[in-house]
């Protein structure tokens, strides 16, 4: 007889690179890593969050599922990209029933997109200790909101691979959720940051709370379109070349160390903006160090330059390091590889039904 199941969603993480996909079960004795795995998909089948042929990337979902013998139908799924806004704002206090009526217009303000074209969701954040008055008539409220054309670019994905979605998350909570489980010191300031092909998302976290996220359409893929331009070859020669893969003749090698560093340049520099934001908006809190994920943190030496360029310390983020693995059914080397790039899919795999 099959274990009962439990409320554990599938995750599911839409990439613009590959996608993933993480199944973990809940049990007495701890977390148990179920399933995992990854399918590429072709350029431009997804741009910045975006599902550009839904056609492609379902029919590579399905070969995952298949390959993977996937046979729940309940999902969770994130959305990420310049179509989702993360705000903290600070309103008069209210109750959760009363906020609920209200925050469309609360929100307005606040809001690039007309309100009418966005979903919203809002969560009441702990107020700090040894308040003032003043302040104690006010709260603070993590705001998102999401456009509802990339809402139900995914439902409609979803729907079309036969599956149900129940969560729909965004990435920088995903990543959160990820690096809660992780092996990694959980009190303190930490910064998290996930490198993927078209996506920077940076994710602040004191004391388990997020106090400052950020999205930026950078990553691998700059590196890759660059190298596919000068060096005049296809998308998949230049992501070989990209990964070492492909020797270069020598006069080509300066044009490729050229585009390499300028693009980790660019990077640091979106990080650094990040910490100073983070340092003048939150005086009291100083973060202590750079989690890195994302397929793009395997850029040999990154790390070490992210790390002299904004002088912390930089780890990486393994989202396997606390999950029961049986080795019969994962090669360790494959996990080994795979964990930056499975952040999203685990903090997704985390989330059960009746989460919102
Ligand atoms: N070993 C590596 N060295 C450098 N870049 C890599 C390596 N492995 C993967 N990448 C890059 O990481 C990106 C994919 O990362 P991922 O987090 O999976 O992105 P996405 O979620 O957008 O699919 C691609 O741009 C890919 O070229
Ligand atoms: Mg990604």
């Amino acid at each position: 007889m099959p274990a009962p199941r439990k409320n554990q969603l599938i995750g599911i993480d839409i990439g613009s690179h590959s996608i993933k996909i993480a199944e973990i079960e809940d049990s007495k004795k701890g977390m148990i890593l179920r399933n995992f795995g990854m399918i590429g998909l072709p350029e431009k089948a997804v741009v910045e969050g975006s599902i550009k042929e839904i056609e492609v990337v379902s029919a590579a979902l399905k070969n995952l599922l298949k390959n993977l013998k996937i046979k729940g139908k309940d999902v969770a799924t994130s959305i990420s990209g310049y179509s989702v806004i993360v705000k903290k704002i600070t309103i008069p206090q209210k109750g959760e029933k009363d906020l609920e009526e209200s925050i469309q217009s609360e929100s307005e303000q606040y809001i690039p997109f007309d309100i009418n074209d966005v979903n919203l969701d809002f969560q009441i954040l702990p107020s700090e200790e040894g308040e003032t008055e003043e302040r104690q008539e006010l709260m603070d409220v993590l705001l998102v909101a999401a456009k509802k054309d990339i809402v139900e670019e995914y439902i409609s994905l979803l729907h079309l691979t036969e599956l149900n979605p129940v969560v729909l998350d965004i990435d920088p909570f995903a990543l959160q959720n990820a690096f809660e489980i992780s092996s990694h010191e959980q009190s303190g300031c930490h910064a998290l940051v996930h490198i993927g092909a078209q996506q920077l998302t940076i994710n602040v976290i004191k004391d388990g709370v997020s106090i400052f996220t950020r999205d930026s359409s950078y990553g691998g893929a700059q590196i890759t379109s660059e190298i596919q331009k000068r060096l005049d070859i296809a998308y998949q020669e230049a992501e070989r070349v990209k990964l070492g893969a492909r020797p270069l003749e020598i006069e080509q090698r300066p044009a490729v160390e050229e585009i390499f560093s300028s693009t980790v340049t660019k990077w640091a520099q979106e990080i650094k903006r990040a910490l100073d934001f983070v340092a003048t908006t939150f005086t009291d809190s100083r973060v202590e160090n750079i989690i890195l994920s994302g397929g793009s943190s395997l850029l040999p030496g990154l790390s070490k330059y992210i790390g002299m360029e904004t002088g912390l310390k930089v780890e990486m983020l393994n989202p396997f390091a606390n999950l029961e693995i049986r080795e019969r059914l994962f090669d360790p080397g494959y996990l080994k590889y795979a964990a930056p790039m499975a952040v999203i899919a685990i903090g997704l795999a985390l989330r059960s039904i009746g989460d919102r």
